[in-house]
């Protein structure tokens, strides 16, 4: 197994740092733009190997492609970050440029690759690399989902004092401020809706403070997030290439599932050695349609930003 990741600035590097010490891989390529910053970053992740026990190789390229040939699974995570006070969908025009190159680049050395998609924002930079691809749909996976309900569970873990492994619940649709939903109705506490824990009051406020948990680390740091997003990111590569077939909201293409076509969104999917291999069908309620077909909206007027 041969993994690659894109990008060796905080997401990237924290995802193949997490990759690594699973060994998911034999090898694991970081790849960058920047003159040695990834074989910097992989010779220190690799002078970790003694303390930690692990014999995945960390490979630094210098935007030298050749380098990530076979590779059975890339993450993409090369782009500009959020600053302060900045969305995820002001950073479309140049992280759509870098998305698009890095994209061409990978498929000529690995034809076979399964794509995940980092780089926000992350459902249009997802559709972006399908359409110019033109890749099987469920070799293209989006990630934001699993990070969205990370920070949802933990939202919930800390206001019901219990420990997050406890919890279970997903967020869906788009991956920004205003376009995900955290489905707080369907969320439980080992098997017990967290409904019969926490009243009304309780839950809006961790569905809000899910909603802007990016943005929330944004503003303490000066910057985007990176420790959550590099496990999150390495859970969905687990899942591909050790087959566990998990459940996890990604952004993957719709063709009509839950009423959307021609888009890629959040929506649970069974992930395995091919990809995304299933679309979960949840009933959703009306109010949560409802904020499914708003988001839509959303992701849809960013993709229109595309110049396709
Ligand atoms: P960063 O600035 O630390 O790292 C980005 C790296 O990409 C830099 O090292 C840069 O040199 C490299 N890069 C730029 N153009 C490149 C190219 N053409 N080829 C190869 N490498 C290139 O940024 P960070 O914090 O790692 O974030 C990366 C991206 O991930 C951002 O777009 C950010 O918004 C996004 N992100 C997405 C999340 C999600 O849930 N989907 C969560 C957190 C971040």
């Amino acid at each position: 197994m041969k993994i690659t990741v894109v990008g060796a600035g905080a997401v990237g590097a924290t995802t193949a740092d997490n990759i690594i010490r699973r060994e998911l891989a034999e090898e694991v390529v970081l790849l960058d733009i920047k003159e040695g910053v990834s074989e910097g970053k992989s010779l220190d992740i690799y002078q970790t190997a003694a303390l930690l026990g692990f014999n995945t190789k960390p490979i630094g390229s210098t935007n030298d492609y050749e380098k990530t040939k076979g590779s059975d699974v890339v993450v993409i995570t090369s782009g500009l970050p959020r600053k302060p006070g900045m969305t995820r969908e002001e950073l479309i025009g140049i992280n759509a440029g870098i998305v698009k190159g890095v994209t061409e680049n990978i498929l000529k050395y690995s034809p076979k690759a399964i794509i995940i998609v980092v780089s926000n924002p992350m459902d249009t930079m997802t559709y972006l690399a399908l359409k110019e691809s033109g890749i099987p749909k469920k070799r293209l996976i989006g990630m934001g989902g699993a990070l969205d309900s990370a920070r949802f569970k933990t939202y919930l873990a800390m206001t019901m004092d219990v420990s997050p492994l406890d919890i279970h619940g997903m967020v869906i649709g788009g991956h920004g401020d205003t376009t995900m939903i955290p489905l707080t109705r369907l969320a439980t506490y080992n098997g017990i809706p967290v409904s019969r824990f926490l009243n009304a009051e309780q839950l809006e406020k961790v569905a809000a403070d899910t909603m802007v948990g990016g943005a929330t680390l944004t503003k303490l740091i000066g910057t985007s997030a990176w420790y959550a997003p590099g496990a999150a990111t390495m859970m969905l590569v687990e899942s591909i290439v050790r087959n566990q077939k998990r459940i996890v909201p990604c952004s993957v293409y719709l063709n009509g599932e839950y009423g959307q076509k021609d888009i890629c969104m959040g929506v649970p999917v069974v992930l395995g050695r091919s990809g995304w291999e299933k679309i979960i069908n949840l009933r959703l309620s009306d109010a949560e349609k409802a904020a499914f077909e708003k988001s839509a909206e959303a992701v849809r007027s960013m993709n229109g930003a595309l110049s396709l």
